[in-house]
């Protein structure tokens, strides 16, 4: 595998190994806090911060990975030759510091206290992927939420969840104080949760779909739409169908050699 099929694989590895793991003690977590606050289990109040701690990490986990599928895919169509990388290196280095920005963006999120300011980092961190996300260079199915390809684009699937957990961090102190809130908050998880499941089988699905750099211009000649390949030719049968060719084409005036090896039938 070249290195650039290695950075294929950080995004999918960085999910595996620390986002689906982190999701699963955050779930637990938050049934914990919802059986303390019924009192149905006498446990101490550290299971909800625990719980919002946990939920803070899976966010900025989810929303690394995504960044770096993303610049993967803007690096990858940077170096590949095969394909014009509209605006050259200065806009893959504008992508990348957008990318940097919508980091710092979480970041920020994470320290800010006032609402407003969490409500603004939040979504400036969402819109950054947006804006990555609608790059041309990025895969996305279909646009069109009344297709059916919609929903079962990874990329769809992945943001709005990303936008789901971003919202839930930006209300954590909403969601501790109000009723209200709280029912929002596991209103919006239990959707996230079905996402989660969502990504994981569309993420694979593309894993299978996405050749090795090495194969890819093999591949060139498949249409994804009538998922038909051009047929590939041996050797011997290229010879026949060229010398046919230059026997149609000169007729009994054939010269004897064309080229070394190649000898045009009389
Ligand atoms: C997989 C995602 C998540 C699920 C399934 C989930 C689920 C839950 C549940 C079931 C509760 C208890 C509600 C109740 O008392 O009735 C809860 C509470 C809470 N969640 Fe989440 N949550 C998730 C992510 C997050 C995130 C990302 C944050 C923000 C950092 C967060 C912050 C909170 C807070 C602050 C509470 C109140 C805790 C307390 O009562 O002490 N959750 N969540
Ligand atoms: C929380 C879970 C996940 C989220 C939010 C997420 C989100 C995304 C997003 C937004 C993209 C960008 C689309 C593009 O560059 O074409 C992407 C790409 C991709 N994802 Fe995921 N994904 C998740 C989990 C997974 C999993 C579990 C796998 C596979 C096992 C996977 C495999 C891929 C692949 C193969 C690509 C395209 C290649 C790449 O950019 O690295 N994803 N994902």
């Amino acid at each position: 595998m070249a290195p650039i099929d290695w950075l294929a694989l950080l995004h999918p590895v960085l999910i595996i190994l620390f986002v689906y793991p982190v999701v699963g003690a955050t779930i637990r977590l938050g049934i914990l806090a919802r059986e303390r606050r019924l009192k149905i289990n006498p446990l101490p109040p550290s299971v909800g911060i625990e719980h919002g701690d946990h939920g803070r990490w899976l966010t900025g986990g989810v929303v690394l990975a995504v960044l770096i599928a993303l610049d993967y895919s803007f690096i990858h169509r940077f170096l590949d030759r095969a394909t014009p990388f509209a605006g050259g290196a200065a806009r893959l280095g504008l992508l990348l510091l957008v990318s940097a920005g919508t980091l710092l963006a979480y970041a920020a999120l994470w320290f800010v206290k006032k609402a407003s300011l969490r409500a603004s980092f939040a979504l400036l961190t969402w819109a950054g992927l947006l804006a990555l996300g609608s790059q041309k260079e990025i895969w996305r199915l279909a646009d069109n939420p009344l297709t059916g390809e919609f929903w079962g684009s990874h990329y769809w699937a992945g943001v709005l969840l990303t936008g789901l957990l971003l919202f839930s961090v930006a209300a954590r102190a909403e969601v501790l104080r109000s009723m209200r809130m709280r029912r929002l908050h596991v209103s919006a998880n239990v959707l996230v949760a079905v996402l989660l499941a969502v990504v994981a089988i569309t993420g694979t699905r593309d894993l299978l779909a996405i050749p090795l750099s090495w194969q890819a211009p093999a591949l060139r000649g498949c249409d994804p739409t009538t998922l038909q390949c051009a047929p590939t030719i041996s050797s011997q049968a290229f010879r026949q169908a060229l010398d046919q060719a230059v026997k149609d084409a000169f007729g009994k005036r054939a010269p004897t050699a064309i080229a070394p090896g190649l000898v045009a039938p009389t």
